[in-house]
Order: C-alpha cells, then sequence, then structure tokens
C-alpha cells in the first residue's frame, strides 16, 4: 500500500532551533506550510519510549492529537560505537536543561578516556527517526543513519554534537558544514544522495508523503 501523502499545513514537532531551522529548509522545496510546536504553544510530551521511532512517535501524535494537523517529528541521537550505543536516545537528555553541549561533548570525550578508547576506535553514527502522524491515527515512519568517527570539536555551526563528528568520507565535521553540505541533497540530482542522518530519513519521506516539488 503506498503511503499517505502530506499538502498545506502541516506541525513540526519539536522545540529544537536546530532540527526546526533544519526540517523547514528541508521542507522549503514542497510548499508545505510548516508550523512549529512552539508556534503554537503546543506542551512536550515526555519521550518515554525505548527507541528512536517509539519516541519520535509519541511527539508526532501529541503534535497532531493538540492541533488537528498532520505533525512531523524527529527523534535523533549520536551513538558512539565504543560506548554500547550511548548517548543514543538519551543523547539531549546528556545536555542537561538548559542544554549545555559542549558539556555532552566533554562527557562523550571523558567517557571514551576513562575506557581507554584510542582516536582510531572512535567509531559512531547519528541516527533519525521520522514520523509523519496524522490527527485521525494515521502514522508514517522513516530512518536515516551517518557513519563516522569522533574528533576533538571543530566549528561553530550545526547543533549538538555536531562540532566532534566527521563523516566517513569527508575531512570536514558537521559542525564545519554549511546546511547545505550537510544535507548533502542536490535537488537537480536525479539521483540525490543525502549526507546527514535526518537528510537521509527525509529523502524517503519525501518520496512517500510530499507532493512533488515546486520550481
Ligand atoms: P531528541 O531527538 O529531541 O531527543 O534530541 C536529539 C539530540 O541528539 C539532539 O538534542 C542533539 O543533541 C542530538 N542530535 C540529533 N541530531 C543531531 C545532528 O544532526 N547534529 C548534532 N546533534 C544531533
Amino acid at each position: 500500500m503506498s503511503a499517505r501523502r502530506l499538502s498545506g499545513r502541516a506541525v513540526i514537532a519539536t522545540h529544537n532551533a536546530g532540527k526546526l531551522a533544519e526540517m523547514r529548509e528541508l521542507l522549503a522545496p514542497f510548499g508545505i506550510e510548516a508550523v512549529s510546536a512552539g508556534e503554537l504553544d503546543l506542551s512536550e510530551p515526555d519521550e518515554t519510549g525505548t527507541t528512536y521511532a517509539e519516541n519520535a512517535a509519541i511527539k508526532a501524535r501529541a503534535a497532531a492529537r493538540a492541533s488537528g494537523l498532520p505533525a512531523l517529528a524527529d527523534d535523533s541521537g549520536l551513538a558512539v560505537e565504543a560506548l554500547d550505543g550511548a548517548p543514543g536516545i538519551f543523547s539531549a537528555r546528556w545536555a542537561g536543561k538548559p542544554a549545555d553541549f559542549a558539556a555532552a561533548m566533554a562527557r562523550v570525550a571523558r567517557e571514551l578516556e576513562l575506557r581507554g578508547i584510542g582516536e582510531d576506535r572512535r567509531r559512531a553514527h547519528f541516527v533519525s527517526a521520522l514520523v509523519v502522524a496524522w490527527p485521525d491515527g494515521h502514522e508514517e515512519l522513516f530512518e536515516g543513519r551517518v557513519f563516522g568517527r569522533l574528533v576533538p570539536p571543530r566549528g561553530e555551526r550545526g547543533f549538538g554534537y555536531d562540532p566532534i563528528f566527521l563523516p566517513e568520507g569527508f575531512e570536514r565535521t558537521f559542525g564545519e558544514m554549511s546546511s547545505e553540505e550537510k544535507h548533502g541533497i542536490d535537488w537537480r540530482s536525479a539521483r540525490p544522495s543525502p549526507l546527514s542522518h535526518r537528510a537521509r530519513a527525509f529523502l524517503d519521506l519525501a518520496h512517500a508523503c510530499l507532493p512533488p516539488r515546486e520550481g
């Protein structure tokens, strides 16, 4: 069965400014009017799931129910292989409230040092689960991953753990890339090859659920 399509207005169910900016950029060519959970004053549900997909569904469902509009949520995180996948679904929580990602990145470095994990063994990946939920309960799920390794922080761009993540095959961290480079999507190409975890999940979502691009 084919996926249900979005049109008109949709809520981006996040209070994270970095994610909101990326989702707005990704949605821009599709003529979807994106309003954020913050703009609608929606409350943030507790992320009680044990997977990215469950937490994304919790956020999308809550926003769809509260707004009466289809809602798109991302749940994402950084999984460090030598830390058994931590911080993973707890990536935002490692930064505390208010979020301090310098502290979260320092914690990752500290945990790696404590375990004696050298620079050559610092493999990690980002994961993004995107869920679109409609007010009638219908849902669609898309997941994306990007593999790479951790390095000492470089760059002021992006958000969260971007400065310590060096994607495989690249010489610049996500923190040193423009958002276009981090998405890696060239819409003019017949086969766009997205780079970031969010862009990879989004490209699948776009094929399944979005109207044709404008312009
Ligand atoms: P949550 O999905 O709201 O639970 O938060 C995910 C957390 O993972 C974010 O607050 C960031 O710390 C981290 N994260 C997810 N995606 C990215 C990314 O693209 N760059 C850097 N950090 C990310």
